[in-house]
């Protein structure tokens, strides 16, 4: 299906991703298409394994290669110059090119068997939630998509970290599921994590990964006087029950119970917004978590689906 230019979704360790050979341009595009994605906004390409980096970009600086070798395969995903075989449709007209490897044993055998690099955003509408299901991917993309690989749920339940290695110093564009910790005991010094507000990529909107329901945030405590108020006022209200809050009665319409571990609210994270949605919810109250570990990633998400919508 690939090599006939079709568009394969495939499951990763992050996400499932909308999969196309990333050296043919005709089906890249379709990719846009698909997804109601602006052109200008670049697509990782996913490689089969590190070795293969070399062909894929135009030099491969020491950090990408000390990260690579650490982190790969797995959620990390390097901004690097651009090599020849990458078209400019799959990067958006730019000159760097996001590489990672997945790791996920369906992807990996897909890579193998497919030999090129596969280009592959998110499985979703432009600006919605992603999925981390086969049955999120056929809900939301329907006959769009010529083959879904189920591959079970997503692992890590967040998008990868994208670091820049173009640069002098390396920056993280986008929090995810490798985490800024883990990132800075590898290079052995403090990495920048940029505002959420920054637009320095492409297609980083305010509005993203978000739900049909609005969504609110207010601090841990007044999660569940915020949400009975709105319900009051008339609301079909979902709210995100902070773990510490698990014990406490709140009249809502829908409740989802945010779990004590980061990595299971990360895992959950996606399916959480989708489940609210699903039960009718207009209105998400929210908190944010504690902004280390995978909680950066969780709350970078969740403000961005917070976040003013220009489009809707
Ligand atoms: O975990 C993931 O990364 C998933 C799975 C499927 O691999 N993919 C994913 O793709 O999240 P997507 O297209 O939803 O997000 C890719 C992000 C975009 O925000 C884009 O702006 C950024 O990567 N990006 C891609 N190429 C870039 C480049 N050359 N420079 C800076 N940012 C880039
Ligand atoms: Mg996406």
């Amino acid at each position: 299906m690939l090599r006939a230019g079709g568009l394969v979704a495939l499951p990763t360790e992050t996400v499932y991703g909308l999969g196309a050979d990333a050296e043919n341009p005709v089906a890249v595009s379709r990719i846009f298409q698909v997804k109601g994605r602006p052109p200008n906004h670049p697509l990782i390409v996913h490689l089969g394994g590190a070795g293969l980096l070399d062909d894929w970009v135009e030099e491969v600086p020491k950090t990408a290669r000390l990260l690579a070798e650490h982190f790969w395969p797995g959620p990390l995903t390097l901004v690097l110059r651009r090599g020849r075989r990458v078209p400019l449709e799959a990067t958006g007209g730019l000159e760097t090119v996001a590489v990672r490897v997945p790791d996920h044993p369906v992807a990996l055998a897909l890579l193998a068997a497919f030999g090129g690099g596969v280009t592959a955003p998110s499985a979703n509408r432009f600006g919605s939630v992603s999925p981390t299901t086969a049955q999120h991917v056929r809900a939301e993309l329907g006959d769009a998509v010529d083959f879904v690989l189920d591959g079970g749920s997503c692992e890590v339940g967040v998008e990868s970290t994208i670091v820049d290695v173009t640069g002098d110093a390396p920056s993280i564009l986008r929090p995810g599921g490798v985490t800024r910790e883990e990132l800075e005991a590898v290079l052995g010094h403090p990495l920048a994590v940029p505002a959420t507000s920054s637009v320095r990529v492409p297609g980083q909107h305010p509005s993203h990964y978000a739900p049909r329901a609005r969504v609110v945030l207010v601090e841990p405590e007044k999660v569940v006087a915020e949400a009975e108020l709105a319900r009051e006022l008339g609301h079909r209200v979902g709210v995100f029950l902070p773990p510490a809050l698990a014990d406490t009665p709140v009249r809502a319409h829908a409740v989802a119970r945010v779990p004590g571990s980061t990595a299971a609210y990360a895992r959950g994270l996606y399916g959480f917004l989708r489940d609210l949605d699903q039960q009718g919810c207009d209105l998400i109250v929210a908190s944010l978590p504690a902004e280390e570990g995978l909680g950066l990633a969780i709350a970078n998400r969740l403000r961005r689906a917070a976040g003013p919508r220009t489009t809707v």
